[in-house]
């Protein structure tokens, strides 16, 4: 694991934003993993501000993102495939037919869990893909107890976890109970993983993914058997580990 240690979250952000530019620069058709949530919104601000100023391009990039809530469509803006144009695809020159997430309305969630599966592996597997920690550590959505053989599948959310995101919908009661989300096994196959994190809050969650025994009791723990892990986290969220 390289642990690189940004003084705040924009230089977290920043820092990710180089990586990510680098790679998109250097490779003839990178294929990104994405997450949604508080930690990445400077990263896709950053990369969109390098499209803007002619740095980068996208047109070759495939994304697949970790995940996508059951039961909202593309047009809800709770939805991450919202968030997500939102945040970076409407802004920057990614092909919409490169542009992969879980269809959170599907009829048969699990067929859509082998497409996208399929999908992923029919890309060569994600080159990098991007990692926020929750406070239980989970990892996409994979909830404390999730196998570490899981591939995309469907999850119930944890109370915590609907709490922890409450924040975004008008109510609680507004949080959809289940996703749709990449399993353990899914995310190990990425030939990188790039984890950020930001914030005191997160600390402890840090701490335990790096230095607690590796267990399905905490999946971010997993991290610690993947070849090729970058942690970018800020001062405050490595405040127990450094
Ligand atoms: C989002 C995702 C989640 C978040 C995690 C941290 O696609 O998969 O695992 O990365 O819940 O969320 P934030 O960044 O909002 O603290």
């Amino acid at each position: 694991m390289q642990i690189i240690k940004a003084k705040n979250y924009e230089e977290m952000s920043r820092l990710a934003c180089s990586l990510l530019v680098e790679h998109v620069q250097q490779t003839e058709s990178p294929v990104i993993g994405l997450a949604t949530g508080s930690t990445p919104e400077g990263l896709y601000k950053c990369l969109v501000k390098e499209f803007r100023e002619g740095r980068v391009s996208f047109r070759a990039v495939s994304t697949f993102n970790l995940d996508e809530y059951a039961g909202l469509s593309m047009e809800d803006a709770n939805s991450y495939q919202w968030y997500m144009t939102d945040k970076l695809f409407a802004h920057v020159d990614v092909p919409a037919r490169q542009i992969h997430l879980p269809d959170g309305m599907s009829q048969d969630f699990e067929q859509e869990c082998l497409n996208y599966e399929r999908q992923i592996q029919e890309a060569g597997n994600i080159d990098i893909q991007v990692l926020g920690l929750g406070l239980n550590g989970h990892i996409g959505f994979n909830e404390p107890g999730t196998s570490f053989l899981s591939r995309t599948h469907v999850v119930d959310l944890d109370e915590s976890t609907r709490e922890a995101n409450a924040r975004f919908f008008p109510s609680i009661d507004e949080v959809p109970t289940q996703a749709i989300s990449m399993g353990i096994a899914s995310i190990m196959e990425s030939k990188k993983i790039l984890l950020l994190v930001s914030g005191k809050e997160k600390a402890e969650a840090l701490y335990q993914a790096m230095n607690s025994p590796v267990s399905e009791e905490f999946p971010a723990t997993i991290l610690q058997l993947h070849p090729e892990v970058t942690v970018i986290a800020d001062e405050l969220a490595l405040s127990k580990v450094l």
